[in-house]
C-alpha cells in the first residue's frame, strides 16, 4: 500500500510555459487527426496503473477549454476515481448517481473555475463498475451530453487491470493511451493495444509521459505520436 499524498499539477497553475505548450500540442495533433472524422469523445487509459491518465486527462481537458470549445471531464475510473481531488471538489454527486439514479445533470456537471470546462466525479463507487460503465444508461448519458459538449473526455482505469476501459473504448470516438516512460513494458502496451482494437476502438494514438528535460524545471513532458492511419 503507498500512503505518498498524490499531488496533481494543473496547467492553470504555475506550470512552466513548456509543459502547458505540450499538453496544447497535443490538442493540436488530436484536433489535426481528427479533420475527416468527428472526434468528440475521447477515452483516456493506459496499461498499468499511474502512468499519468488523471493529470493528461485534466489538462487536456483544460487545453481544449482554452479554445473556447465546451468541454465536459468525466471520471469514469470507477475503481480509484481521482478527478475530484485534482480539482479539490466533492465527490458526493458525480457520475454513477446520473446513471443508477434519476439526479439532475445539473447537479453532477461540477464548474472548477475553469471557462468552458465542467467536471463530473465518479460518484459513489458500486459493487460492479464494469457492468454499469457498459450499461445501455450509460450509452444514453454520453449521447445526450454529447449534445451540449464539444468534447467529453473520460479517464478510465488502466486496460490490462479491469474490462472497464475497453468496453467504454467501444462507445467513444477515439482512444488515448498514456505510456509512463517509467513504467512501460513494450509487451504490455502492445498487449493493451491488441485488447482495444479486439474492440476496434480507433486508437488515436500514444501519449508519451515523464520524458525528463535536462537541466530544466519541467519535470513533465508529453509527446504525442499520431499513427499515420487506421489499419483496417
Ligand atoms: N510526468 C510526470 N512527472 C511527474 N509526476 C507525474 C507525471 N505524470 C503524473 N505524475 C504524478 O504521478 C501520479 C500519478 O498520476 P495520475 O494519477 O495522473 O496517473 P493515473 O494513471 O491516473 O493513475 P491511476 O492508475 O491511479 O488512475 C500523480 O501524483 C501525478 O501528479
Ligand atoms: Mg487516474
Amino acid at each position: 500500500m503507498k500512503h505518498k499524498m498524490k499531488q496533481y499539477h494543473l496547467i492553470t497553475e504555475n506550470l512552466s510555459s513548456r509543459i502547458a505548450e505540450s499538453y496544447r500540442v497535443l490538442r493540436t495533433n488530436l484536433q489535426f487527426s481528427s479533420l475527416d472524422k468527428s472526434l468528440q469523445t475521447i477515452v483516456l487509459t493506459s496499461t498499468a496503473p499511474a502512468e499519468g491518465k488523471s493529470t493528461t486527462g485534466a489538462n487536456l481537458s483544460i487545453a481544449f477549454a482554452q479554445t473556447g470549445s465546451k468541454v465536459l471531464l468525466i471520471d469514469a475510473d470507477l475503481r480509484r476515481p481521482s478527478l475530484h481531488k485534482v480539482f479539490k471538489i466533492s465527490n458526493q454527486i458525480g457520475l454513477t448517481n446520473l446513471l443508477l439514479q434519476s439526479v439532475a445533470a445539473d447537479l453532477a456537471l461540477r464548474e472548477v473555475g475553469v471557462p468552458n470546462l465542467r467536471v463530473v466525479t465518479s460518484g459513489p463507487i458500486p459493487p460492479n463498475p464494469s457492468e454499469v460503465l457498459g450499461s445501455r444508461r450509460m450509452h444514453e448519458l454520453l449521447a445526450t451530453l454529447a449534445k451540449s459538449f464539444d468534447y467529453i473526455i473520460l479517464d478510465t482505469p488502466p486496460v490490462l487491470a479491469v474490462a472497464d476501459s475497453t468496453i467504454l473504448a467501444s462507445m467513444v470516438d477515439g482512444v488515448l493511451l498514456v505510456v509512463s516512460v517509467a513504467e512501460v513494458s513494450t509487451d504490455k502496451a502492445k498487449k493493451a493495444k491488441a485488447q482495444l482494437e479486439g474492440v476496434k476502438a480507433n486508437l488515436l494514438g500514444v501519449v508519451l509521459n515523464g520524458v525528463e528535460h535536462a537541466a530544466e524545471d519541467d519535470y513533465y513532458y508529453y509527446y504525442y505520436r499520431a499513427r499515420a492511419g487506421r489499419q483496417a
